[in-house]
């Protein structure tokens, strides 16, 4: 075989190689969820931030109401799972105290380091940032009383996996709490893919190994959702 012919012959493996992880690739990022059809949002980018600090934030999602629903104790150890900026971090570090711990998770880590920044200016010392993947959130096992999605779960790209790998996380009468825009009414001004319905959660959440402990209905535009774990 000539030179040429070689060359030929490893350009052409390349391109077969290239073309196979593509399709790997694009068959592993899931956009509808096997259970309910449901369509997965688009992970919010980094130009979304302004949003997440929006002035009528607190008005439309109240998180002091929110954090008062859900319990949150002194000492208690805490994820924040999809933490963005740190809009729940923060509050939640206040809330558990110098005893307690919150891991502030995000798969950005432009969104950690503008998290890292407003601790930093809100003098909160017992936050530690975890960069997790799409498919893993890096939580220490059996370790949480709490993991908090906020706004969140409807973009996971793999949803099953990760809520396996959250359960792996909570210690065994630790909570798993979601907050996601009421699908039902479409007087909220959300796009459609970013709510959920309690039906959705429901049929996504339980099968992962999870009981469906309450839905409390104090916040004006969304539900909130808190699971416990279920021994399997
Ligand atoms: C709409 S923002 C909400 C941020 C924050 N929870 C809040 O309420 O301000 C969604 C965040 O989830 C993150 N995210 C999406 N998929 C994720 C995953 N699989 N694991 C961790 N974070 C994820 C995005 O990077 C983004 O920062």
């Amino acid at each position: 075989m000539t030179n040429r012919q070689v060359t030929k012959r490893v350009r052409n493996v390349i391109a077969v190689l290239l073309i196979l992880s593509y399709q790997s690739a694009v068959a592993f990022a899931q956009d509808e969820h096997p259970i309910t059809g449901r369509r997965i949002a688009p992970v919010m980018g980094v130009s979304g931030a302004e949003w997440l600090e929006r002035s009528q934030r607190d008005n439309e999602e109240m998180p002091e109401t929110a954090l008062n629903a859900i319990g949150i104790q002194k000492g208690m150890t805490v994820a924040d799972v999809g933490a963005g900026v740190g809009y729940f971090s923060i509050r939640m570090a206040n809330r558990v105290g110098p005893s307690g711990k919150v891991y502030a998770n995000d798969v950005q880590p432009e969104m950690l380091a503008m998290l890292k920044q407003r601790a930093a200016q809100a003098k909160v010392t017992n936050i530690v940032p975890i960069l997790g993947t799409e498919s893993d959130p890096k939580l220490p096992p059996k370790s949480m009383d709490l993991i908090l999605l906020v706004d969140v779960y409807h973009e996971f790209s793999q949803p099953q996996v990760m809520l396996q790998k959250l359960r792996q996380a909570l210690k065994d009468d630790g909570r798993l709490v979601l907050l996601e825009f009421r699908k039902e009414d479409p007087r909220i001004p959300i796009r459609t893919e970013h709510k959920m319905s309690v039906e959705e959660v429901k049929a996504e959440v339980i099968p992962e190994g999870f009981r469906l402990e309450k839905v409390l209905k104090d916040l004006p535009r969304q539900h909130i959702f808190i699971f416990r774990k279920n021994s399997m």
